[in-house]
């Protein structure tokens, strides 16, 4: 994967922006919320039964945490984004046993809470580039899975 000086600037600015504690949290919510079906995966979490138990499950926000960390390594990292989440996609697959399909439905999440905060400073050409930046770490993600 190749990246431009615009869209490295473009990453980091994004980046810089956000606040990991807060996004994280908001976007693995969003995802528990719209894709239901992605709570089988957190039958340690306790309750998820609704929006507002997902939105206020400690659990989940210290996940959605930790989840923005491991984004923080692929931002750190954009020319080997592959290798930096080598380790991570072998768990996803063999140990968690994540259905891959579920990386673009995070993603798209993330996207839409990075969206709604921005607003008119996620601009079609911002989004652009991190749609590309999620495509590569999906792709990251699912590649210890072939
Ligand atoms: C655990 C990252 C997407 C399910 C983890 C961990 C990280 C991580 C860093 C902790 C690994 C460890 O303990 O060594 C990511 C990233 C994602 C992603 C960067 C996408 C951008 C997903 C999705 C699902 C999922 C979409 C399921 C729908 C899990 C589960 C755990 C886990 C069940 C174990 C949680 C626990 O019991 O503590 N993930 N993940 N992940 N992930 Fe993901």
């Amino acid at each position: 994967v190749e990246w431009s000086d615009a869209e490295r600037s473009a990453i980091a600015a994004v980046w810089g922006k956000l606040n990991l504690d807060e996004v994280g949290p908001q976007a693995l919510g969003r995802v528990l919320i719209v894709y239901p079906w992605t709570q089988r995966y957190f039958g340690t979490f306790g309750d998820l039964s609704n929006a507002a138990a997902i939105l206020g499950n400690p659990k989940v926000a210290n996940h959605g945490k930790v989840v923005l960390g491991a984004l923080d390594k692929a931002v750190k990292n954009l020319d080997n984004i592959k290798g930096t989440y080598a380790n991570l996609s072998q768990l996803h697959c063999e140990k968690l046993n994540v259905d891959p399909d579920n990386f673009r439905l995070l993603a798209d999440c993330l996207t839409i809470v990075i969206a709604t905060k921005f607003g008119a400073a996620f601009p079609p050409q911002v989004q652009a580039t991190w749609q590309k930046l999620m495509a590569v770490v999906v792709a990251a993600l699912t590649s210890r899975y072939f």
